[in-house]
């Protein structure tokens, strides 16, 4: 039988017949002892494959792994002359042997996640995209890995760069996340794979030795390097037999500079100066996690990684900044935070106040069965159009006995609002219609932030979780991409009813357990 790979040919592969189950006898003998071998040829054959596959996409860490596995006939037909040339390949990409087990990894070798760094078009997009890993939403897909900023960095200026390390997903599910979202799409520009072990260089000329000692790939490359400023000089002095070609390339050699970096806008090649006091006094506002002191990390001057390029990531500067037939651009915000929240459609009523001219209550149409927009202001006709929104056209504070009346018995299952108030007086206006929510329903509440109200953020948190009181869990202030600077969105969500009969049922049936559990 031929192996896919190499053509190797291996003995229980997954192409033959289906192995019956190992099963294990009470006194510990297996049942059939002569298939386990099967098995485990089987579960390395679909592991030697799997390197395989990610040492063709360029990793280099599992490029020297299926050296290995060649030389050793581990999961493969052995073939030493085919394992030293991989070997050989990771080598000169910078990738050293550790050198325990006599330089034998892979009893060691576990799958570790990909690294990729995002730049965004400003900082403050960068800022939130990071806050966002610290949270508790639905933002990013499951597996993203963890996120980083990359500094020096303010409030507003800096490298625009997120990294993430130790990522499950593969280039087309990052891809596709990005692409899905409205905001995502907008705010990032560029994505910087660099695999499961970038190479590092001290210096240019320490870079460019390691790009002539890993050799040209087999193919167009294009070249993404980080500052852009230094791209022109990168392009005139890499080594005889790169094939250049920015459209429609094979491979993308992705080269990084993280230290020192000013952002784009910065000297070229000068290490950032330590930024002035005022500069360190917003970036420990615009990140209270991450002082400003602690970010200049040490970091190899460059990073670099050679990547195939199928599934590149290609920024349209000309695509829409607008969800399709979008009425105004507040409707991102929404989309943004029901991505965020993971809401894909609302149980019962959805009530939107603040809701002239309609961007949030055409969004809102598409996911509940029937909207209450509440505004004073005129609604544009496109928001109404779909005949499940009713437009009370007063004040919120005026609307509650109507929205009662409307909601019946299907209760409401979402509440939103984007009237322009501070996180001081928006509660006394949500509070009446807090009853009126389903357990378990979502509130999703715009705050405009004057002067340095947005540096006081811990502080409105703790006071909007009080003001909501109780009934309400989840309470936490979002950064969308959608926001101004001057706006944070709160988000929080009504606590599930207790179980029927509630405390007092459990002490009647319990009542030492209840009374310790309340204690
Ligand atoms: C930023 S706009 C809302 C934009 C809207 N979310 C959209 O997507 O089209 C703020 C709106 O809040 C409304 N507003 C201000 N105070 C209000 C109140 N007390 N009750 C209801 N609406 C109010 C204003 O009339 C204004 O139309």
């Amino acid at each position: 039988m031929s192996g896919q790979g190499n053509g190797a040919s291996v003995p229980g592969t997954s192409a033959q017949a289906p192995q019956p189950p190992v099963v294990m006898l009470p006194d510990g003998r297996l049942q059939q002892p002569a298939k386990l071998g099967a098995v485990v040829s089987d579960a390395l054959r679909r592991w030697y494959l799997e390197t395989e596959k990610e040492a063709l996409r360029g990793d280099v860490k599992a490029q020297a792994l299926l050296g290995q596995m060649l030389i050793e006939g581990y999961g493969c037909e052995a073939d030493p002359a085919k394992g030293r040339e991989w070997a050989e390949k990771a080598r000169r990409r910078g990738y050293r042997m550790d050198g325990r087990d006599g330089g034998r990894t892979m009893a060691t070798a576990t799958k570790h996640g990909s690294e990729f760094i995002l730049q965004t078009t400003n900082q403050s997009l960068a800022t939130r995209l990071w806050r966002y890993a610290l949270g508790d939403t639905l933002f990013y897909p499951p597996g993203i890995g963890q996120a980083e900023q990359v500094g020096p960095y303010t409030g507003s200026t800096g490298p625009c760069l997120v990294r993430f390390r130790d990522s499950q997903l593969t280039t087309a599910q990052l891809n596709s996340w990005i692409l899905s979202g409205c905001s995502s799409s907008a705010a990032i520009v560029r994505v910087y794979w660099l695999g499961g072990s970038p190479g590092t260089a001290t210096s240019r000329e320490d870079l460019l030795t390691q790009l002539a000692a890993a050799g040209a790939p087999p193919g167009p490359v294009r070249l993404q390097v980080f500052p852009r400023r230094h791209e022109a000089a990168l392009v005139d002095a890499l080594p005889a037999g790169w094939q250049l070609q920015p459209v429609g390339p094979e491979w993308v050699l992705n080269v990084l500079q993280l230290s020192g970096v000013e952002g784009e806008a910065g000297a070229a090649g000068q290490p950032a100066a330590a930024p002035p006091e005022r500069q360190r006094q917003a970036a420990a506002a615009a990140d209270p996690q991450q002082p400003a002191e602690q970010q200049q990390q040490q970091q190899p001057a460059f990073l670099w990684s050679l990547q195939r390029a199928d599934d590149l990531y290609n920024y349209s500067p000309d695509r829409t900044k607008r969800i399709p037939d979008q009425l105004c651009k507040a409707a991102a915000k929404l989309e943004e935070a029901l991505l965020a929240a993971g809401l894909a459609a609302t149980q019962g009523v959805a009530i939107d106040l603040g809701a002239a001219p309609g961007g949030w209550t055409h969004v809102l149409a598409r996911h509940a069965q029937h909207v209450i927009a509440v505004d004073p202001a005129a609604m544009d006709p496109r928001a109404l159009a779909s005949g499940r929104v009713t437009h009370l056209a007063c004040k919120a504070e005026d609307a509650v006995e109507r929205i009662q009346e409307l909601a019946g018995d299907s209760g409401v299952g979402l509440l939103v609002a984007d009237v322009n108030r501070h996180p001081v007086t928006l509660p006394d206006m949500l509070r009446p219609l807090l009853p009126l929510l389903h357990p378990g329903a979502p509130i999703i509440f715009t705050l405009k932030f004057y002067g340095f109200g947005f540096t006081r953020e811990a502080q409105w948190r703790g006071e909007l979780a009080a003001a909501l009181g109780e009934d309400f869990e989840r309470v936490q202030l979002v950064w969308l991409l959608a926001n101004t600077r001057h706006e944070l969105t709160c988000m929080a969500v009504k606590r599930a009813a207790p179980a029927a009969g509630g405390a007092a049922a459990a002490a009647a049936e319990e009542p030492e357990t209840a009374a310790a559990a309340a204690q």
